[in-house]
């Protein structure tokens, strides 16, 4: 598999199978016509595949391993470009009830992947029809063959764009529910924006931004394609409770779209396995119109049971009045106006992986000694020199150096070739150096800005004027847009301050807290403009 949607190879082989197995389980024979995506991963004959029963089984008992297998498949990247976090059937389920509980006609599962939220209405409630849509020819094709195995004929699937895809009129209600992908605007396309941005002006969403990502465009597409009374259920990341892009979406909810309810869960939940993220639920009717919406704080997913009860009401004066609607369920702490999320002009990334930290770092006395110092640079390689940094690290907090050489070097300097040579044979075959060419070659990571990303606290964050190389014990901030050194400093001050609100990260057992870079990307901050603001220490 690997490959996102539009880019099948049939030489690979595990999609190969996965097409097999999934036309042993049926898959040709429920949804509707194929497309020609979804067709071309069919073998052409008679096929038997000797998983499939084992497989059948396993659907039947309520499991997804189509699904499962689909996630395991595919590199993390490719699936962040397209959104793909399948949802856990508690989320699943909580929410299905909620939706057929509105007694719809038709149900539209926006995103199905595998089929998830679509399959468990369509099993619910085998009186309603029910339209899975997925861009992802292997995603449909595994949404079929979960509903061939389950019997279910009242699924219709189209593998399509979802955004642009006509609904026919119905007599009854529409229910629109799942989990819309989370793609960030930098990777949406061109006519992609360029439609939402028409859209919006004909809905009357003044307030529409271009950093919106592709579940915010999603959202604005069901709202687009219901009709007054039509419901919807979406789960999506919070992160639009807070920030400037989710006004349009606060506004709407408030107006025409019709909220009722949002459902925020803690990451504390652990609601997805693979990616983590404050998640919210919100539920709305097109055209309802209430003096109120009902806000939750859910602390886990068991919190969401009878979504329908859950929560307080806030009156609507307040939801407009308020710049974050987070900070109306923790009053006191509250983003401040124009606030963006650090991804919108900050990149986080890993340090280096060196493959054998004992052999690539090294003290300085021990470069002297082995007459490497000429091929050592100072480097941030313990995440207690960033967290004692005060805000700023220079090259003499460094404990240890990088072993940074080049093939040419190793020609000219008998020391480094009996060291590469010598002691380097005992790493040279790890996964990491046998991956690299050179082995020997670490690639030098040179930020700005350093982060801590695993504490008992929040990450603590220090400029890097030396541009002091860093390995994966921390993580490097790099401007996608120029900043000078006051924003910097100004970004780093406002960083390690008390101000600093949004994603806290995912806790492990004991109380640790890990941010992986796309966590920290959602820190709430302010915009490059602001950043001065926060130059001075005290400020
Ligand atoms: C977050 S996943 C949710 C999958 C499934 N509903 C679930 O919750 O288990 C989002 C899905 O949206 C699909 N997707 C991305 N862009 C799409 C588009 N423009 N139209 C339809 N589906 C799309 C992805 O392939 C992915 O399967």
């Amino acid at each position: 598999m690997g490959l996102g949607p539009g880019t099948l190879a049939q030489e690979d082989t595990q999609l190969v199978e996965f097409g097999a197995l999934c036309a042993a389980l049926g898959a040709s024979s429920v949804g509707g016509p194929l497309s020609a995506a979804e067709s071309a991963l069919l073998p052409g004959g008679e096929c038997a595949f000797p998983d499939t029963e084992r497989v059948r089984e396993h659907i039947l008992s309520g499991a997804d391993p189509l699904g499962d297998r689909i996630i395991t498949a595919r590199s993390a990247s490719d699936r962040r470009i397209i959104g793909q976090v399948f949802t856990p059937a508690t989320l699943v389920n909580e929410m299905v009830a909620w939706v057929l509980a509105q007694h719809p006609d038709r149900v539209v599962d926006c995103g199905c992947g595998s089929g998830r939220f679509a399959l468990a209405a369509a099993r619910a409630n085998p009186q309603s029809r029910v339209l899975a849509v997925d861009l992802d020819p292997v995603s449909t094709l595994a949404c079929r063959a979960n509903a061939a195995v389950l019997g279910l004929h009242n699924v219709r699937v189209h593998n399509e764009d979802f955004v642009r895809l006509p609904l026919s009129p119905v007599a009854g209600l529409t229910a629109f529910i799942g989990n819309p992908p989370y793609v960030r605007h930098h990777h949406i396309p061109a006519d992609l924006k360029a439609w939402a941005r028409s859209k919006a002006n004909e809905l009357g969403w003044s307030r529409w931004s271009g950093l919106s990502g592709l579940h915010a465009i999603f959202f604005m597409a069901v709202v687009s394609k219901s009709a007054p009374g039509d419901v919807g259920c979406l789960l999506t990341s919070s992160e639009w409770l807070d920030v400037n892009y989710g006004r349009a979406m606060r506004d709407a909810l408030l107006n025409g779209a019709g909220g009722r309810s949002v459902h925020i869960l803690h990451p504390e939940a652990r609601a997805f396995d693979d990616a983590m993220v404050t998640a919210s639920i919100m539920c709305f009717q097109r055209g309802h119109e209430a003096s109120s919406i009902r806000l939750q704080a859910a602390r886990t997913p068991d919190d969401l049971h009878d979504i329908e009860r859950k929560g307080r009401p806030v009156s609507r004066s307040r939801l407009e009045a308020a710049v974050s609607w987070t900070e109306l369920l923790a009053p006191g702490k509250r983003a401040p106006e124009g606030f963006l999320v650090l991804g919108d002009y900050i990149r986080v990334s890993r340090g280096a992986v060196t493959g054998a930290n004992d052999f690539f770092l090294l003290p300085g006395t021990s470069a002297q000694r082995l007459g490497l110092a000429k091929y050592c640079i100072p480097a941030i390689t313990r995440a207690r020199e960033v967290l004692g940094a005060n805000g700023r690290i220079e090259s003499s907090q460094a404990s240890r150096h990088l072993l940074a050489v080049s093939r040419d070097d190793i020609d000219t300097s008998k020391p480094l070739a009996d060291y590469i040579n010598g002691r380097g044979l005992e790493v040279r075959d790890g996964y990491v150096c046998r991956s690299r060419t050179p082995w020997y070659s670490v690639p030098l990571k040179r930020p700005p800005i350093v982060a801590t990303y695993m504490g008992r606290g929040r990450p603590a964050f220090a400029l890097n004027p030396d541009r002091l190389p860093i390995v994966n014990v921390v993580h490097g901030l790099y401007p996608k847009v120029e900043l000078d050194d006051d924003q910097l400093v100004g970004l780093v001050n406002f960083l390690n301050s008390s101000d600093c609100l949004g994603s806290s990260g995912r806790t492990y057992q004991g109380g640790l807290r890990k941010y992986e870079p796309g966590e920290m990307e959602r820190m709430l901050v302010p915009p490059p403009d602001m950043l001065r603001d926060w130059t001075r220490l005290d400020s």
